[in-house]
């Protein structure tokens, strides 16, 4: 059946409806012979926002020239400067309201670091990019939009699509892959789903932010060959194939110039080459220089009030030290976004009627099931079988659902795996034990803590009072509860009570700075100061947190606890603001004791499930990681667990690669990442079988030894991206070392059998197109992501052996069908010439491989371009 409507390569096609493999009904549709899908089949949804064209466009522009034209030079200086943390100042007499802006990228938080108006929690990033699937991202960027108009955002801070070149970055949970290519896929389908609801995106942080070590100064330097062939690829995909209406410039620098003056990068690349019209914001606190910033194409400096932009602004031109005409460009560019989200009076905003509404929980739910990926699955042993489980592991009861830092949202709920195990099993079938926990620190006060926050002046005066999630405040700016001002505020009392779920000596703790009153069950535990450690502004949310008390408490009391600051703005801080959390770890229990327990209940039952995670102080925002060994007796705990049950699975809740010691020793091995709100539902319907896992790596998954990039410490301010164009798979194949489990790997609960492959030639944007026939030759319906791997016949060291150059992922019920058409995009047979500065079309032999992994390759042809 080869799909109506449309050019191969990109037509909008999806077979018969197809959502997941429970019950038949998604395929129906199916002709005999199967279905065929197309590559790129996502495209065709809406360029939303046509770029520059339509009447609409223009009309826009027209409106947006005529308000540019009222705007005095002060006015216009100040609308390139935040008013606050996260909006622009309106400006009335053009018809302007203020423009605000929001985190990203797997909820909304909000203007407000606040638990009391609660985001659905998505997956990570990794996980949606585990999907191989733009049409997913897309819908999962329609419900963002949706969270974003009912927190009233009219910019999303998202997609993050710096590429994971060192397992060891610390917020790769944050993007998507090792690989430009699915970066720029899964990119695109977002950045098109968030813009179809009329909201903007930011893509970001443009660019080489792919490490966290002194990100606020770190100078990488990357050839102009790794910068166009990876690093700039998914920016330059997304804008040409989604149009995003925004992009954040980092905070590192490239080359010796810092990103939000890269004038190269910016102005030449990003506008001039590529097209972009968007606007362009500094990542927060990054706009150095006023003229600098102005000079090298940055729009607009966050966060405020006080910036690079504003009176500086205003200065420097009157002052000749740059010219208005740049001022005009940038406003320009933030009156464009303006009209097009509609708050520019007289424009018409891009979106005017509304995609249909989204079921945020059902979404969540869908699309984690759809990235497990399942990395090793031995005599079938998933799904599981009727019988009793033994759940043992600390992630299991407290799940960690979400990254930490800027993409953190507060949920309304959280489905950990033992309450979606629950819900899903036989009664009485399912034990519980924490066998290990990695929480070896002093962590977030969540379990069983009802804390607020209460703001006083000088005075002892109530001036208001705020929630406090996780014992955790981040008042940045003027977010800070209502009636409450940094001028009248004096101490902030976190106040509540805490009912502890075992009993024995329970440790408390303070991360942040000042001085601090911890008062426990009526008795003061600690008076004093906490004074910074390291030289960053941030320590109050990244830093370590102290120990200050250790009480005996009950299970099932309820005592009274509080936490109180006296306010005092660190010296140095970019912004002022209110930063402190009270952090607790329970009753530390003999580690031998609590794998004893485990084995014991693992011993006794049908299959075992151990739960292994990562903590906050491990994978976050604002460092790298050291290693990539999991925390505490975790492994400890598999290895034992695994020696008393030959029906040992585990599951990996972790945002980016962890090394696996015993994982030839399990029967199954289930990556879940950070699963978000409804992970526990999620998998208990892949365990139960209810639903297959539907995810392949994004990136390769292997020992730190092994890996081909491990420098993300800077020496002397510098970052050699000394690899060149050669990091994730492209490196270990070229290194000759074989990963735990390669790139594009993933198991489902059916076999699929390549039966053919035929290439064609390509049309508009493909070089070549190839068609993979595939046949389900299990026994349930399944979903298959065909891979496409390209490998230049005549070898070239220079060149990566393979790359991976188009995906289609196509379903078929068993003993069906289903073809694949992939474009390959011409880029796959370029490189970047450094010497003429362009790219250089490869002429030759090239094999084509089809395949389950860059490794699992089924069936390869050779085509001549
Ligand atoms: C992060 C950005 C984020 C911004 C606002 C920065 O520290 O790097 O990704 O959007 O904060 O929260």
């Amino acid at each position: 059946m080869r799909t109506p409507g449309g050019s191969r390569g990109r037509t909008a096609v999806q077979p018969c409806g197809f959502h997941g493999i429970h019950g038949l009904h998604g395929f129906h549709g199916l002709q005999r012979g199967g279905a065929t899908v197309t590559e790129a089949a996502e495209t065709a949804e809406s360029r939303t926002g046509t770029r520059g064209g339509s009447a609409a466009d223009r009309e826009r522009e027209t409106v947006v020239e005529a308000a540019l034209g009222r705007l005095g030079l002060d006015a216009k200086a100040r609308l390139l400067a935040g008013q606050d943390m996260w909006s622009l100042p309106g400006l009335p007499e053009i018809g302007l309201r203020s423009l605000v802006m929001s985190d990203g990228p797997i909820g909304v938080r909000g203007v407000r670091w606040t638990a009391d108006d609660p985001s659905i929690a998505l997956p990570s990033p990794t996980a949606l990019a585990a999907t191989w699937d733009p049409a997913l991202a897309h819908r999962a960027g329609v419900l963002l939009a949706q969270e974003a108009r009912r927190k009233h955002v009219h910019v999303l801070l998202a997609p993050t699509v710096n590429l994971h070149r060192s397992p060891l970055g610390g917020r790769h949970f944050e993007a998507y892959s090792e690989d430009p290519y699915l970066t720029g896929r899964i990119g695109a389908g977002y950045v098109r789903g968030v813009q179809s609801g009329g909201v903007g995106t930011t893509v970001k942080h443009f660019v080489a932010n792919d490490a966290e070590t002194d990100r606020f100064t770190v100078d990488n330097l990357v050839s102009a060959r790794a910068l166009r062939e990876l690093y700039l690829a998914p920016f330059e995909a997304i804008v040409e194939n989604a149009h995003p209406w925004g992009i954040m410039t980092a905070y590192n620098s490239v080359n010796g110039t810092t990103m939000t003056e890269h004038h190269h990068l910016v102005n030449e690349v990003l506008r001039g080459e590529w097209g972009f019209d968007g606007f362009n914001v500094s990542d927060w606190t990054a706009a150095r220089s006023t003229v600098g910033a102005i000079e090298g194409g940055l729009d607009v400096a966050m966060p405020g009030p006080e910036t690079v932009y504003g009176d500086a602004l205003a200065a420097a031109v009157r002052a000749g030290r740059t010219e208005e005409a740049k001022v005009d460009e940038a406003v320009r560019n933030v009156l464009r976004l303006a009209a097009r989200v509609g708050i520019l009076e007289g424009a018409e905003p891009v979106v005017t009627e509304l995609p249909e509404q989204v079921d945020g929980e059902a979404l969540a739910r869908e699309i984690a099931r759809r990235s497990f990926v399942l990395v090793r699955n031995e005599n079938a042993t998933l799904p599981l079988r009727p019988g009793t489980v033994a759940l043992s592991g600390a992630a299991a009861r407290d799940a960690r659902v979400l990254g930490g830092g800027s993409a953190t949202v507060f949920p309304a709920h959280v489905v950990s795996p033992l309450d979606g195990l629950t819900a899903a099993l036989p009664e009485g079938s399912l034990t519980y034990a924490v066998g290990a926990d990695p929480n070896q620190e002093l962590a977030v006060a969540d379990k069983g803590f009802t804390l607020r926050a209460e703001c006083r002046d000088r005075d002892g005066e109530l001036i208001g009072s705020g929630s406090a999630p996780n014992g955790h405040l981040q008042w940045m700016g003027n977010d800070l509860p209502e009636g409450v001002t940094h001028d009248t505020l004096h101490t902030v009392d976190l106040r509540g009570t805490f009912t502890p779920r075992v009993s024995g000596t329970h440790t408390f703790g303070i991360k942040g700075l000042g001085a601090f009153t911890l008062t426990v069950d009526g008795t003061v535990h600690f008076e004093g100061t906490q004074l910074p450690t390291e030289d960053s502004p941030f320590t109050a949310f990244f830093g370590a947190p102290e120990e200050r008390a250790r009480v005996d408490l009950t299970a099932g009391e309820t005592y009274e606890v509080s936490l109180r600051q006296v306010v005092v703005q660190p010296e140095g801080a970019p912004l002022r603001m209110v930063g402190f959390s009270l952090v607790h770890q329970e009753p530390r229990r003999d580690p031998d004791e609590l794998i004893a327990e485990a084995v014991e209940a693992a011993r006794a039952a049908d299959t075992a499930v151990v739960v292994v995670a990562t903590t906050e102080r491990v994978e976050s925002e604002g460092f790298d990681r050291g290693d990539l060994r999991l925390p505490g007796r975790q492994d400890d705990l598999v290895h034992a667990v695994a020696a008393a049950n030959p029906n040992t699975v585990v599951i990996v809740n972790s945002g980016s690669p962890v090394e696996l010691p015993w994982r030839e020793e399990v029967a199954a091995v289930l990556l879940t990442w950070f699963p978000g709100q409804e992970g526990g539902s999620a998998l208990a319907d892949v365990l139960t079988g209810a639903h297959e896992p539907g995810g392949r790596l994004p990136t390769t998954w292997g020992p730190l030894a092994d890996a081909p990039v491990t420098q993300v410490v800077p020496v002397d301010g510098e970052l050699p991206y000394a690899e060149g164009a050669f990091i994730g798979y492209r490196a270990w194949e070229r290194d000759g070392k074989t990963p735990a489990y390669p790139f594009g790997h993933g198991l489902g609960y059916t076999d699929w059998a390549y039966e053919s492959i035929e290439p064609s030639d390509g049309d508009g944007d493909s070089a070549a197109t190839v068609t993979v026939r595939v046949r389900n030759s299990g026994a349930r319906p399944g979903r298959e992501v065909v891979q496409l791997y390209l490998t230049p016949v005549e070898a070239d060291s220079e060149r990566p052996v393979r790359r991976l150059a188009a995906f289609a992922g196509v379903g078929a019920g068993p003993g069906e069908t289903a073809e694949a058409v992939l474009g390959i995009p011409r880029r796959a047979f370029e490189v970047w010439d450094e010497d003429a500065g362009t790219w250089a079309f490869v002429k030759g032999s090239y094999e084509v491989a089809a395949g389950r992994s860059i490794t699992d390759r089924r069936v390869v042809a050779t085509i001549n371009v």
